[in-house]
């Protein structure tokens, strides 16, 4: 065990449950809350129910992007990157997830944005909402495609890694 395989092993967690978190909670509302709430409530009480629920998920959404940005920088940097050295294509991939993410970040937080500005984006919030959890798939289905490329000098077959991503022999 390497002095900081617990750090290392704590990013790794808190990346995967932010990801399960954020997208998880995306696909409830947009596939379960909203289309409950349509047609059980009245015009009143949904409108209610949709800012407590705006102000609340704000709140979850801004931690999320934080923790993604901790521990994917963390992961990227420290671990996952220096183990891919000299391998474009992980590089590039990790250009492509980090600009989809981006988009993630910036339209969850249009969404739970309670200001004038994004009434117009938030008025079709069922449409975007579905655009966010197919980007988050896409960002997810990419993650894996790039842990799933061997680290630098392991050939396929022998592709056991130890946590920080050197090859484990
Ligand atoms: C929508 C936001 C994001 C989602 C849903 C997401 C999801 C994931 C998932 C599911 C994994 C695989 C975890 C594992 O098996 O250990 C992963 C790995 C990773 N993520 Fe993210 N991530 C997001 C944002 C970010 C950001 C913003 C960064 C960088 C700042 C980042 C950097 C990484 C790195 C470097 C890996 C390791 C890939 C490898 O194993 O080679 N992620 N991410």
């Amino acid at each position: 065990m390497s002095d900081n395989t617990i750090l290392i092993l704590a990013m790794r967690w808190t990346h995967i449950l932010t990801a399960i978190t954020a997208i998880g909670g995306t696909i409830f509302i947009r596939f379960v809350l909203i289309p409950v709430a349509e047609s059980v409530l009245d015009d009143e009480t949904h409108a209610r129910l949709r800012a407590g629920l705006v102000k609340r998920w704000q709140k979850f959404v801004h931690t999320c992007i934080m923790m993604f940005l901790i521990s994917g920088f963390y992961n990227y940097f420290v671990v996952t990157g220096p183990a891919h050295s000299g391998q474009p294509l992980y590089h590039a991939l990790f250009g492509i997830k980090f600009l989809l993410a981006l988009a993630v970040f910036g339209l969850a937080v249009v969404l739970t944005s309670t200001k004038d500005w994004s009434k117009g984006i938030r008025a079709n919030a069922k449409t975007w909402l579905g655009l966010l959890v197919a980007l988050g798939v896409v960002v997810v289905m990419v993650s894996g495609v790039m842990k799933n490329i061997p680290k630098s000098g392991v050939t396929p077959s022998s592709a056991q890694v130890t946590l920080n991503g050197n090859p484990g022999r």
